[in-house]
């Protein structure tokens, strides 16, 4: 092993382009950055030194890890990128960017044909209306979606595939493009450093290995950060040995977020969270049985809620009036049968299935039973293991459903994240409009390169693209390659910048080892190496963070409920945490990566609570509630709430942004027909 883990091996590299993470998203970046830094090269003579860090292995790395079973976002001929944009605005509620949703419409589907191209199994329906899964509809001769093969539509945006090896056959085109030289697996980022002449411009990373004690000093040009959204900054419903189980992949913890805000980028929308009503215990996804299979949710009379309590829905116009109610009122509807007594809740996996016995043939009805399980084995294994013990067979018995704890994200049904620069040719005055969508983007939308912060030379893509959502695994990865070609284009742009980090590496090798020494400095203090006056475990940390989310910061404790008496007790008490975290220890490199996974939470938390503390109203009823203000106030937030941290103040600034609609959502407020 290099260097000794009281002083690690530092090593410092120059590149032009860095990569933070590899997930769907910059998956896709390295999918397709090559051939714009080879057209630079042939035709600009720069020679563009690329690379990627992930904190684990590509193949398995980020929310695809287990595999999925349907992706989630596929236009079609069906519909169009304005008709996908109303949808995104509705499900959050109306408070989106329509310029970036209405742009990865138009580009998403080209992501889902290549995975086509590259082995991912898809469903198809046959001339004659027949489904056939992956394997079957390569047997029959179906052509690929980009030659017309019609998908087997879970739901109006989704399709199905057989999904568990989605990321590795990602991973691979992903590794093969970007040439496994460039790419290095194990490496967990803690910081951007800026620049020294220009604070507000990017010039590198800092991370470390987790496997060999060696600090990574990058300089670069331009980073694009992408790694994923934020999980177990709320106490987790599961308790005991379960808790490394959580509906959002632990690993991901508020890294894009903390280290963007740290580097000055403005953060958007952080007062938005994702609570997903899942299969209890299990976290098994419930799309494919409410969109495939048509089956209800209802209360433990078999009384089904989005009828009973429908007319809770007209205490939020327009939304509430929408065809497809958002998911965050749908979860409202939920928690009034729960708060009042009629729990638990359940799926009616019985009826469901029994009805579709009655249209579908028993070869059908045989392989749509099969898919109940293989939508678990697919991307959720840890569900099968519960209707295994606890004797569930679907089509006999239901189950429970419980809304989870909060998660942060950006790329699912939730949309915070940072506040990134539009497409160019929506909105140049001088434009076309685009179908369904008018010329000139608002002030502020658009400075040049598609995807970067307000930081010069930062992009982000997937869980980082605030004021978005709804991307899933194609959006973020066709999100990652706009990025690239972005990237590229700001390198060639700025072909002679020259970037000088703004902290010199060993400054930045002390901070990262922090808990490393503090830990060496105080073992021998005590016989019980977890309690020590002087230092805090990462584990014990992540208690106290989790507990103070979820008692004053509107967790599953409080049924999702605050106020502002409550956000001020967990200002106070985060405060005195983020000052604790100073004091965590690492007694090994695992504990070192956990530290600052910690770290990255405390300050996504922090700006979630800034922002629903910023917020005066509850837009997201069923998602939380601030109790003295109850209510969607349409006239004052219908805005964006974006902030900014200052890292050497450690101060947040919230404040409005202005928003304004780019495609006519009157289309989605019909008379509900549920
Ligand atoms: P991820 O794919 O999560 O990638 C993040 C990457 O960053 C990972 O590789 C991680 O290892 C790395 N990383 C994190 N922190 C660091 C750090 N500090 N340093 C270095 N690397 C780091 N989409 C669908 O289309 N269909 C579905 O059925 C579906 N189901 C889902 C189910 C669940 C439970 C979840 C959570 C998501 C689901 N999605 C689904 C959505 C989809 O998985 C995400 O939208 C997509 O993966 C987001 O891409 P990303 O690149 O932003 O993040
Ligand atoms: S998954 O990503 O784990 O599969 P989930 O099961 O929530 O997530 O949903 C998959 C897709 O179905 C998402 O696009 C989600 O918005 C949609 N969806 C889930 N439930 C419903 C519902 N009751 N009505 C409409 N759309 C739904």
């Amino acid at each position: 092993m290099s260097g000794t883990f009281e002083n690690p091996e530092v090593v410092q590299e120059e590149v032009d382009i860095l990569m933070i993470g590899g997930g769907m998203a910059n998956c896709g970046a390295a999918y397709e950055i090559m051939r714009w830094a080879d057209a630079a090269k042939a035709e600009n003579g720069v020679d563009l030194k690329i690379k990627l860090v992930d904190k684990a292995a590509l193949d398995r790395s980020g929310a695809v890890a287990q595999g999925l079973s349907a992706i989630n976002t596929y236009i079609g001929d069906a519909q169009d990128p304005a008709d996908y944009a109303r949808m995104v605005s509705n499900d959050l509620m109306g408070i989106t960017r329509d310029d970036l949703a209405y742009d990865l419409g138009r580009h998403v589907d080209e992501s889902v044909h290549l995975f086509e191209e590259w082995g991912l199994p898809i469903w198809k329906t046959d001339a004659d209306g027949v489904r056939h899964d992956g394997a079957d509809s390569e047997k029959e001769g179906l052509p690929p979606l980009k030659d017309g093969g019609k998908p087997v539509r879970s739901g109006k945006w989704q399709i199905m595939i057989n999904g568990e090896s989605y990321k590795w056959i990602v991973a691979e085109a992903a590794k093969k493009a970007l040439g496994t030289d460039r790419i290095q697996e194990r490496v967990f980022i803690v910081k951007l450093v800026n620049d020294k002449n220009d604070k507000n411009r990017i010039a590198g990373a800092v991370g470390f290995s987790v496997r060999e004690n060696k600090v990574y000093v990058f300089k670069a040009k331009a980073i694009l950060l992408a790694a994923g959204g934020c999980v177990n900054l709320f106490r987790p419903r599961s308790v005991g040995e379960g808790q490394g189980r959580a509906w959002y992949p632990v690993w991901n913890a508020g890294s894009t977020y903390t280290m963007a805000a740290e580097a000055g980028a403005e953060l958007t929308m952080m007062e938005n969270r994702f609570v997903p009503a899942r299969f209890k215990d299990g976290y098994g996804p419930v799309g494919a049985w409410f969109l495939l299979f048509k089956a209800q949710a209802t209360n433990a009379n078999g009384e089904v809620y989005m009828a009973k309590n429908k007319e809770m829905l007209n205490d939020y116009p327009p939304y509430g009036q929408a065809a497809v109610p958002a998911s965050c009122l749908r979860n409202h509807l939920m928690l009034k049968e729960m708060k009042d007594g009629r729990g638990p809740i359940y799926m009616d996996t019985v009826t469901a299935l029994a009805k579709l016995r009655e249209t579908l043939t028993p070869k059908e009805v045989k392989h749509l039973e099969a898919e109940a399980w293989e939508d678990f084995l697919d991307m959720c294994v840890g569900q099968c293991g519960i209707w295994v013990g606890e004797n569930i067979e679907p089509e006999k018995k239901n189950s429970e459903l419980m809304p989870t704890e909060p998660y942060l994200l950006g790329s699912h049904s939730g949309c915070c994240g940072i506040w990134t620069s539009g497409p160019e040719d929506v909105g140049a005055p001088t434009d076309e409009a685009l179908p369904g969508v008018p010329a000139h983007l608002p002030k502020g939308w658009n400075w040049g390169y598609r995807g970067m912060t307000t930081v010069k030379g930062l992009f982000t893509a997937g869980d980082g693209v605030g004021a978005s959502g709804h991307k899933f695994s194609s959006g973020s990865h066709a999100e990652g390659r706009m990025a690239a070609k972005s990237m590229v284009k700001y390198c060639i742009d700025n072909k002679d910048m020259k970037v000088e980090l703004d902290t010199d590496a060993a400054a930045l090798v002390d901070e990262i080892y922090k808990p490393v020494r503090n830990f060496l400095e105080f073992k021998n203090y005590t016989t019980a190496i977890d309690v020590n006056p002087n230092y805090i475990t990462p584990k014990m940390l992540q208690f106290r963070l989790q507990k103070i989310m979820d008692e004053y910061v509107a967790g599953v404790a409080t049924y999702y409920t605050t106020n502002d008496k409550m956000l001020a007790v967990a200002e106070d008490k985060l405060g005195t945490l983020k000052e604790d975290a100073q004091k965590m220890r690492a007694k090994d490199l695992h504990e070192l990566l956990r530290a600052w996974e910690n770290y990255h939470r405390i300050m996504t938390a922090e700006a979630h609570m800034k922002h629903i503390q910023f917020r005066e109203e509850s837009r997201y009823p069923g998602f939380y509630y601030r109790m003295d203000k109850n209510f969607v106030d349409e006239e004052n937030w219908k805005c964006f709430v974006n902030s900014i941290y200052d890292k050497t103040t450690k101060q947040w600034t919230c404040f409005k942004r202005a928003h304004v609609d780019l495609v006519d959502k009157s289309k989605l407020f019909k008379p509900a027909t549920h």
